[in-house]
């Protein structure tokens, strides 16, 4: 009796062991992009920096790994590269669940939720009763975010309206009031609200319909962002989620009113692939800090069956924001944060090389960087990752179409479900910048993300291929295409 017990013992802290030790090891999963240790997210939330620490909370599934129960869960970070699990920070509550929303750190505490010069942490979230009802709730944390306490006079508004949500929140300093953006989903509209206090809110305005209005408006986000090559000015970047990809809308807010200044009949996005939603910024970063996005990677046309487990859902690299007119629109910059630089290691450099049809590099890694910069052929030219197995990604420029374009149609396990193995490839259009196309590629096991000529278009896909196609090769159809220069890192894993 006491053997078997010591046995068993025995077996389960194996078990353990292996569990915890294969951890951010598993397969498919991130090693240097943000996914929970175990079970479902989705968007991320309360995105705010505080006395050197970056806070994200996000959308998660405590109970499992597919969306339902939903709570706000939280991890820190001190350079937005590593991040620290933190116990869930504000749950689900009877027939009511913790839906999308943003945090504040309320300094002077207007909210008077600050006790004894204690600053409040004020959280604004949707609580969300199914079929039934969504407002805006409030919450506030005197532990940096750790605890939780929900306003005893909640909702803070509520326009008893089935869909009404997403709310993001920040300071509006030259009217000395706090802004709330909010989505009228169905009927594709931003709705704006002014406070002194996190508690009262009074309408302000509403933008749209406008843009893509094929699927329901979700998450709004409002931020004011420099402009390339003009030091001091800014502008206001509003992007919407519809359901499956995202818009932005380039303007100027005047703490009533977003005006958008781009072509009205043209639909452009933060990221032309399949795989990037409800992404929002940071608030209250330091004065002189680029600012900084992140965004869930995955799409609700097949979140919930992706083949991962005991995971489900990452976020992307935290990407800086700025604009530049290009002829007469305004463009979205999005660059990788430096501070992923220091992930780097193994460096390997080619230059002034010709490829015809194809070439493969030495390395074989699915963890990698890469800053391609080519003259491309006459026809399709790039470079394919997780190439094994007749298998393999491609990133490309179509010179015919002039579009820079992602493909996963051939790679493994895409029929997990119909709508993964339908979209499967992306373009946007782009310009060659002295007959050359520039990416800056990031590939993390099932995650590829592309940055374009400096960050004015971005791709980001899904893929899901056995650990053991990890070759890459440079392509070229329709003659020869020239390598000006390609430089490549193995990158660590920060787990
Ligand atoms: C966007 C979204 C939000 C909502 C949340 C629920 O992905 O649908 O509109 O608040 O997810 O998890």
């Amino acid at each position: 009796m006491k053997n078997s017990f010591f046995v068993l013992l025995l077996c389960f802290s194996l078990n353990a062991f292996t569990q915890i030790n294969s951890l951010y090891k598993e397969q498919f999963r991130p090693r240097f992009h943000f996914s929970p240790a175990v079970n479902w997210c989705n968007d991320p939330n309360g995105l705010v920096y505080n006395n050197g620490t970056y806070h994200l909370f996000y959308q998660h599934n405590p109970f499992g790994n597919v969306w339902g129960h939903m709570t706000w869960a939280h991890a820190t970070s001190k350079d937005l590269v590593h991040w620290k699990h933190l116990p869930v920070a504000i749950a689900e509550e009877k027939d009511t669940m913790i839906f999308s929303g943003t945090c504040v750190v309320d300094k002077n505490n207007t909210s008077g939720f600050g006790k004894n010069g204690s600053i409040p942490m004020v959280a604004v979230y949707t609580a969300h009763i199914e079929n039934v009802n969504q407002s805006q709730h409030i919450a506030y944390s005197l532990d940096n975010g750790i605890t939780w306490t929900k306003y005893n006079k909640n909702p803070v508004l509520d326009l008893g309206k089935k869909d009404f949500r997403d709310p993001k929140i920040f300071w509006y300093g030259p009217k000395n009031y706090w802004v709330m953006a909010l989505m009228f989903p169905v009927e594709h509209f931003v709705q704006f609200y002014s406070s002194k206090n996190l508690k009262d809110w009074n309408h302000l305005s509403d933008f749209g319909p406008v843009g893509d209005t094929a699927a329901v408006w979700e998450c709004p986000d409002l931020t004011q962002v420099l402009i390339e090559g003009q030091p001091g000015k800014k502008k206001w970047v509003l992007q919407t989620s519809q359901n499956v990809s995202m818009q932005y809308f380039v303007g100027e807010f005047d703490g009533k009113t977003f005006t958008n200044e781009n072509p009205v009949n043209k639909i452009v996005r933060p990221d032309y692939g399949p795989d990037y939603y409800a992404a929002i910024a940071w608030n209250q970063l330091p004065a002189a800090h680029l600012p900084t996005a992140i965004g869930w990677i995955n799409n609700w046309k097949y979140a919930n069956d992706i083949p991962t487990t005991p995971w489900k859902g990452a976020m992307s690299l935290p990407r800086t924001m700025s604009v530049k007119k290009i002829k007469n629109d305004w463009v979205l910059l999005q660059k990788p944060v430096d501070a992923l630089k220091t992930l780097r290691s193994n460096p390997i450099e080619i230059k002034n090389t010709g490829v015809t049809s194809k070439r493969s590099l030495s390395r074989k890694t699915q963890q990698l960087e890469m800053l391609l910069s080519f003259e491309p052929s006459a026809a399709n030219s790039g470079v394919r990752l997780a190439v094994g197995n007749n298998s393999y990604f491609e990133i490309g420029y179509d010179a015919i179409k002039q579009t820079v374009y992602i493909d996963r149609s051939k790679t493994e396990q895409t029929g997990f479900n119909k709508n993964f193995s339908s979209l499967s490839r992306f373009e946007a259009p782009v310009s060659l910048k002295s007959k050359k196309m520039q990416l800056h590629i990031f590939y993390d096991h099932s995650i590829v993300e592309v940055f374009v000529n400096d960050g004015e278009v971005v791709l980001t896909a899904q893929l899901f291929s056995s650990e053991s196609n990890s070759g890459i090769e440079l392509f070229s159809n329709g003659g020869r295409s020239t390598i000006v220069f390609l430089k490549m890192w193995d990158i660590k894993s920060i787990w």
